[in-house]
């Protein structure tokens, strides 16, 4: 069985993070404020209370940061640019300190010996965009180009590749239609249009990023779907969910239409947003990389009662789950893409994982759920490689222990321990393991 020291010669070696949840400093600089600014501020929004107001203090501390980056001796850092930083009311005036910020990163980086990989748009969307619709009001997606533009004139000599948005489907379904993530609307399938805002948003970004010579990645959340049993009830409603979780945002990016969405029950018209031309600006641009975040298989059954929905999601009750309750089964990824190039063929560009790794329960000595949870996924990793999946990186959420959205700072998934109190840096026992095996795997692929 090949292993992970078997990935190919130039494999990428990274981890990621997020601006909201790791840089602080939300009144700094002449940043504006994000929808996630107002959502902390709702009573029982976020667990305890937990704002992203401070974080980790990367803002201050990233040169400490880069540091521990450089220690691990990444390749590639993926982060994200908050839009409200550079673009304080998400539209019109360009804020030079936030796009100052950036560049000292960007040049830090490179300092370091690290690509920087940077996600234009991961959840934190300027509330000024909020109170004119967010990704309900399709300027929102021509303000998105706008902005792509900014940021790339500033940093593109320097940033090769480039990711446009971070999970549209998270986004979408837990912000836009069950409300648990800013900006908290209960639309459910109501929420479709502004799935189709983002696809938008990411087609012209594109098409600003490649005119400027960049290549252009999406990522999102993907799962292999497991249905329940073989009954034809379970296999249907497993189908349906695979289209809404799955095929939603990648469908119209590699094959230039929108999934069929019939089985959910939904109206032929329920995107009601798209125009004449809209999935043409979203395909043509073309992608050179596709981004999974990969975390966990979905098992999906029929619904017990009559319901919105038609389907349950139930948990996988044998597998082992990490402290965030979800279930851990590395096989899912190598399921997940070879899934991917059966559905896809050569539509499927190169893909890259942009995200993996687990939440651990404090305290842990030594970390060695976390380093189960790397070692077994990278492992299955290496076998879908050998048998043919075309994937140049792997990135692993997270570099440190952030704000974790609805969870606040209850979730711990970094290589790095965060003392939120102090600001105290610890590498936990994993952050040594993923040292000695980028420098183990780029020592024996160098013979
Ligand atoms: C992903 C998000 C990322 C982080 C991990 C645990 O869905 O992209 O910001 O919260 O989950």
């Amino acid at each position: 069985m090949p292993d992970r020291f078997d990935l190919p010669a130039g494999f990428r070696w990274g981890a990621a993070t997020a601006a909201y949840q790791i840089e602080g400093a939300v009144g700094e600089d002449g940043r504006g404020a994000s929808i996630w600014d107002t959502f902390c501020a709702r009573p029982g929004a976020v667990r305890d209370g937990h704002t992203g107001a401070v974080a980790c203090d990367h803002y201050h501390r990233y040169a400490e940061d880069i540091g521990l980056m450089k220690g691990l001796g990444l390749d590639g850092y993926r982060f994200s640019v908050a839009w409200p930083r550079v673009v304080p009311a998400g539209a019109g005036a360009v804020n030079p300190a936030g796009l100052a910020f950036y560049d000292r990163l960007v040049d830090a980086l490179l300092g370091a010996g690290i690509t920087p990989l940077p996600t234009l748009f991961h959840w934190d969307l300027p509330q000024g965009l909020e109170d004119a619709g967010g990704w309900l009001n399709r300027d929102t997606a021509y303000r998105f180009a706008d902005y792509a533009a900014v940021v790339a004139d500033r940093l593109g000599d320097r940033v090769p590749a480039w990711i446009t948005l971070n999970e549209p489907f998270v986004h979408t379904v837990f912000g836009y239609a069950l409300g648990t993530h800013a900006p908290g609307r209960t639309m459910m399938f109501e929420a479709l249009p502004a799935a189709h805002h983002q696809l938008l948003a990411h087609g012209l970004a594109a098409t600003v990023l490649h005119d400027r010579g960049l290549e252009v990645m999406l990522s999102n959340n993907l799962t292999p779907v497991w249905p329940a049993s073989s009954s034809a009830p379970d296999l249907a409603a497993a189908s349906a969910y695979d289209t809404l979780h799955n095929r939603l945002f990648t469908d119209p990016v590699l094959l230039g239409r929108h999934p069929d969405l019939s089985a959910l029950g939904v109206p032929e018209d329920i995107y009601g947003a798209v125009r004449p031309g809209d999935l043409d600006l979203i395909h043509a641009p073309g992608l050179d990389g596709l981004g999974i975040n990969y975390y966990n298989p979905t098992r999906v059954a029929a619904p017990t009662a009559p319901g919105l929905l038609p389907f349950d999601l139930v948990d996988i009750p044998d597998a082992p789950h990490t402290a965030f309750g979800w279930p851990v089964v590395p096989d899912g990824l190598r399921q997940l893409l070879h899934g991917l190039k059966e559905l896809y063929g050569d539509a499927l560009p190169p893909l890259t994982i942009t995200e993996n790794g687990c939440s651990v329960t404090e305290p842990t000595t030594p970390d060695q759920p976390r380093i189960d949870f790397m070692s077994t996924h990278l492992d299955t990793l290496a076998t879908a490689v050998a048998e043919g999946a075309d994937v140049r990186g792997y990135y692993t959420w997270s570099l440190l222990d952030n704000f974790e959205w609805a969870e606040g700072y209850h979730q711990r998934f970094g290589l790095v321990h965060v003392d939120f109190a102090t600001q105290e840096r610890t590498p936990r026992a994993s952050y040594g393991w993923y040292r000695k095996l980028i420098a183990a795997h780029r020592a024996s692929r160098a013979r």
